[in-house]
């Protein structure tokens, strides 16, 4: 093996970096699987998998190894985007890249991109070969080449691993139909109604209405197979050592492509177990730290994302503990629906307490914070606290629903359910930050549209301008929502994504509705193509476009120069006796920074009694003492202390 720069030849490197795990993987492995050959062959495939180890990954392994918080800078920015509808296959994505740079963004998640079945993919959620790119968006070559395009402009590169289930498709899947029993021991076949029978009282339907129960009957093959999301999507079962060990070489197989952090999708679902709600069972643990201790030893610069929608205390275990991590990353998904929750009722005090509570978390646990993704927004909220408020959950759901879908309060928002459960009466929510905000409707409302439509590729600028005069107002008010939404999400603690367009105001997208693959499934309205024309009037402030992405830059360009941005510094809020505003504060070695944000569409007047002193306005450079003062509807500050 090569030396590297420190001098130390890569076999010892690697040595050093098994031996360091050895004894607690061996202890895990044989603990769930007890079956030492297999545990000698998973061994001896990540050895293989490091020899083949690009140099270039190497060593940024050992650059990441020596600086941990590497991915905690302040300087960090996601988007996630479906690469055919950002830039049609992974050539185009390469050519995008200066885009993306002028984003300021330098983490990219290119949505799942693995084969999978032509209309039953499930936005590419059923991979039916790990091994190989959709044909429409590329090769292994190309992703190599893009990866590699990405690592020298300092950009890193997300993607999916979607380790529970795999397509109906998959060759695995095919041998297990036609009867092969050591392939069908990779999954859950039953001959009879009667285990599923079992698992179905106690556990709960991830897609109740699109995907009813967690088995698909099996008529060629007579047998039921456990299908927790889409009947094509086949649960894997990780009871068997050989789906361990061959996810895992999947899992280093693309590590080795260059991928720099690792989504592992649905991972509380992985380990199933009758009479449990087959969610967060220990096993799921032993298995994600497995995985840690696998990438710490092949390709440590490796990040493991973990996909997790649940509540903060079912969340943070996957964080594992400071001595034995698992995931690097975990999405903050409940403070994301609780910006919404305040958006829709101009009160702060559930966002505020849910904001203290991550806070007071170990600094080394990082999370993604996002306003929306490519998945609905669940109303996962800390109901017991509301309901001391007066607000009761079913009722509280359904007003969000009605809200945002433009129906109850004073709501611009605009957007779809999403499984609407007629039996729980619970439905979760799709919709672009953009038209949530209320720049679909205020374009709407004043014929706008129509002239998009109508209009050349600078349509949108016409459009803006054919507005009424209340039109504008009603427009001009939804871009501040949005901006206003964006400032706070930057002041989290954490790594902020940004979903394709809407960094340009993208509003939802109706067209899979005449697309029978996907008009059952309302996440679509959200993912629709990047409208490029918009793009091209980032530099115009007159546009929509225009306005936020300048805005948002200019909040970018502050994020990446101040160091109480990094993701370890204090933070917390403070009580600003004005329900529709929240106070946040960031401090780290002698920096300070309050941030202040109102989610009303009034004026709002807050008096700081525990802020004073002199401060400057991050945005104006206007210096200022805090104590009272007006923030304008849907307006924020930033304040850096003198
Ligand atoms: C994750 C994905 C979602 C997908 C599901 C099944 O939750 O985010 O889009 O439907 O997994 O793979």
């Amino acid at each position: 093996m090569k030396n590297n720069k420190q001098g130390m030849d890569g076999e010892k490197i690697y040595q050093q970096r098994f031996g360091r795990h050895l004894d607690e993987l061996r202890w895990l492995y044989m603990e769930l699987y007890d079956n030492g050959s297999m545990f000698a062959e998973l061994c001896d495939r990540m050895e293989r998998f490091y020899t083949e180890r690009k140099d270039e990954l190497k060593s940024a392994d050992l650059e990441r190894e020596s600086h941990k918080d590497w991915y905690q800078q302040k300087c960090m920015l996601g988007m996630m985007f479906y690469i055919d509808n950002f830039a049609g296959n992974m050539q185009g994505v390469k050519a995008r890249l200066d885009y993306l740079e002028k984003c300021n963004v330098n983490y990219i998640h290119m949505m799942p991109f693995l084969d999978t079945p032509e209309g039953r993919s499930d936005g590419g959620y059923a991979v039916s070969d790990f091994r190989k790119v959709q044909e429409k968006l590329g090769t292994m070559e190309d992703l190599e080449d893009l990866t590699a395009a990405c690592h020298k402009k300092g950009i890193h590169v997300c993607m999916d691993f979607v380790m529970n289930h795999t397509s109906e498709d998959h060759e695995w899947a095919r041998k297990a139909r036609q009867g092969e029993g050591e392939y069908m021991s990779r999954y859950f076949f039953y001959d009879s109604r009667e285990i599923p029978d079992q698992y179905e009282k106690t556990v709960p339907q991830v897609f109740p209405t699109t995907a009813p129960g967690n088995f698909t009957w099996l008529p060629d093959a007579g047998h039921y197979v456990m299908t927790t999301f889409y009947p094509y999507q086949w649960d894997l079962n990780y009871r068997n050592p050989r789906v361990f060990n061959e996810m895992m070489y999947n899992f280093l197989y693309l590590a080795n492509r260059g991928i720099d952090i690792i989504r592992i999708d649905a991972v509380p679902y992985i380990w199933k177990e009758l009479h449990t709600s087959c969610r967060n069972l220990k096993q799921v643990h032993t298995i994600v730290r497995m995985m840690r201790m696998i990438s710490e030893i092949v390709c440590p610069g490796v990040l493991l994302l973990g996909e997790v929608v649940m509540e903060p205390k079912k969340v943070v275990p996957y964080f594992g503990t400071v001595e034995k991590p698992e995931c690097h990353m975990l999405y903050n998904v409940t403070t994301m629906a609780t910006t919404w929750h305040t958006v829709a009722t101009r009160d702060v005090r559930l966002l505020k307490k849910q904001l203290d509570i991550v806070n007071s978390l170990p600094k080394e646990y990082t999370f993604l914070n996002y306003l929306r993704c490519h998945d609905d927004i669940g109303w996962g909220l800390d109901y017991g606290t509301l309901l001391e408020e007066g607000m009761e959950e079913r009722s509280h759901k359904q007003y969000l629903n009605d809200y945002f879908q433009g129906y109850a309060g004073a709501s611009n928002s605009r957007g779809e359910l999403y499984n609407a459960d007629p039996v729980t009466g619970d439905a979760r929510f799709c919709g672009t930050t953009a038209s949530m905000c209320g720049i679909e409707k205020a374009r709407t409302e004043h014929g706008a549209v129509e002239a998009e439509k109508a209009g050349t590729k600078h349509g949108a600028v016409e459009a803006e301008k054919c507005g009424t005069k209340h039109g504008a107002g009603a427009l001009e008010k939804a871009v501040r929502l949005d901006i206003m939404l964006h400032a706070y999400m930057f002041m989290q603690s954490g790594i902020p994504v940004l979903y394709s367009g809407d960094e340009v105001g993208q509003v939802n997208d109706y067209t899979y509705k005449e697309d029978p693959t996907k008009a059952a499934d309302s996440r679509y309205l959200h993912r629709g193509k990047m409208d490029w024309a918009l793009a091209e009037n980032i530099s115009n402030y007159d546009t929509v476009a225009g306005k936020l992405f300048q805005g948002l830059s200019q909040l970018e360009q502050i994020r990446k120069k101040e160091k109480v941005f990094v993701s370890n510094a204090d933070a917390w809020t403070v009580e600003t006796g004005e329900r529709a505003v929240l106070c946040m504060g960031r401090y780290l070695d002698g920096d300070k920074v309050i941030g202040l944000f109102n989610f009303s569409e009034y004026d709002k007047k807050v008096i700081l009694n525990q802020v004073n002193g002199k401060y400057v306005d991050m945005l104006s450079g206007e210096e200022r003492e805090l104590g009272e003062i007006v923030i304008p509807a849907y307006g924020y500050y930033y304040f850096k202390e003198k």
